[in-house]
């Protein structure tokens, strides 16, 4: 078969690829530490699950609304109206199969060939895929590492302009863990605001936050007609296999996005939904206490990081990531990542798997348990120890 043109521009997510590399290792006998899959580790809330049987038992086995049944747009309207300060409406509410269909629908919807779009680099690599696969022309933001790998936002400032069809931004930050600051989005915001420009503002993290509040820059002024907001469920209440995400945009725009998904999936699957409800209007402590977890295995894992030869490593401040710097180690990032998967055991990303200028870093997640985490130290020391400073 001829595949088409754009599909050369398609890139995709590595993690999978690693996924797959590390299960085949498995599959021969290798005890392999999987630190490259960026899912919680976590079961989804026991009333999470119950919702979702209950549902399927009570017949919601059909298809619904595009958009996405109304107690779940209600709810997620609700629920951003009290946690972000964004005065949402159901109209303003998209549910989609995950967080990701909503970059896809986004892009696709405002981005013309040869219009710009500002994304941070590193960064999750869906975005440069889907600017590049549109004909869009991505135009990268560095995240600055000595300020614990806050957005450059002078850097993004100065390059926002007549060409400038889209802004995405990603905080807490996958893969860094950094964030921005108040005054950072601030300056966005009125950027954007300046020329027009809407903001995808992908919050999928927004839960995961080790210091300090979330601050959307939705709720920023000016921002009201040109903010989207991407979340979900997949990583909050680890719901991964749910495929459970939303957009809240301005309602006009909510239509032609529903429109898209009718063209695409038709809809997000019903029961899902309704345990979507539950997850938002039931009991929190499970997101305290796996945000407690989390936070004590950051701890851990940067403490011993830094314990390795080569390695320096910043606290990340959300997410379940850790993105150390490896260049004192000598290797290169994906001659690192390699290594440590197929000499040492430990599944993790090179830094390039997010951009360019991830070069000098490999990504862990620290979504695995507490014994797992100090096994992969022992085995990544150990390694490192033996073939540090050759570049291979
Ligand atoms: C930054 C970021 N946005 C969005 C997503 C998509 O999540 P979902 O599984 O809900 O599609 C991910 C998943 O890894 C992510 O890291």
């Amino acid at each position: 078969m001829k595949l088409s043109e754009r599909l050369a521009r398609l890139g995709t997510e590595t993690a999978f690829e690693v996924l797959v590399r590390a299960r085949t290792l498995e599959a021969k006998g290798r005890s392999v530490i999987h630190l490259e899959i960026g899912e919680p580790d976590f079961d989804t809330p026991a009333h999470v699950v119950e919702a979702g049987i209950a549902a399927l038992k009570a017949g919601a086995t059909h298809y619904g609304p595009a958009a996405g049944l109304p107690e779940l747009r209600q709810a997620v309207a609700e629920d951003s109206t009290a946690r972000r300060g964004v005065k949402a409406t159901p109209e303003m509410v998209v549910v989609t199969p995950g967080g990701k269909p909503i970059m896809f629908y986004l892009i696709l919807a405002l981005v013309d060939p040869g219009d710009e779009v500002l994304y941070p680099n590193p960064g999750f690599p869906i975005y440069e895929s889907m600017i590049r696969y549109i004909g869009g022309v991505p135009v990268p933001v560095r995240l600055l590492e000595e300020k614990k790998f806050e957005l450059d936002v002078d850097q993004l400032v100065s390059r926002v302009g007549p060409k400038t069809r889209l802004i995405i931004l990603n905080y807490p930050h996958n893969p860094t863990g950094g964030t921005i600051p108040e005054s950072g989005l601030r300056a966005i915001a009125s950027a954007a605001a300046k020329y027009g420009v809407p903001v995808l503002s992908d919050e999928i993290y927004a839960r995961i936050l080790y210091d300090g509040q979330h601050t959307s820059i939705a709720s920023m002024p000016g921002m009201e007609p040109l903010a989207i907001v991407l979340d979900g469920f997949s990583k909050t209440y680890a719901m991964t296999g749910w495929r459970l995400g939303y957009g809240i945009m301005p309602a006009p725009m909510a239509q032609v996005v529903a429109k898209l998904q009718t063209n695409a999936t038709s809809c997000t699957a019903t029961f899902s939904q309704m345990a979507a409800v539950t997850a938002l209007r039931g009991d929190q402590s499970s997101v305290e206490r796996m945000n407690a977890e989390f936070r004590r295995r950051r701890d851990f894992i940067v403490e011993n990081l830094r314990q390795i030869p080569g390695f320096t490593c910043v606290r990340p401040r959300g997410a379940f990531y850790v993105f150390p710097n490896i260049v004192g180690t000598g290797h290169s990032s994906k001659s690192l990542a390699d290594h440590l998967l197929d000499e040492a055991g430990v599944a993790c990303l090179s830094g390039t798997a997010f951009g360019e200028f991830g070069e000098g870093h490999v990504r862990f997640s620290y979504a695995n348990s507490m014994d797992n985490l100090a096994e992969a130290l022992k085995r990544i020391k150990g390694w490192v120890e033996n073939h540090g400073g050759r570049r291979a």
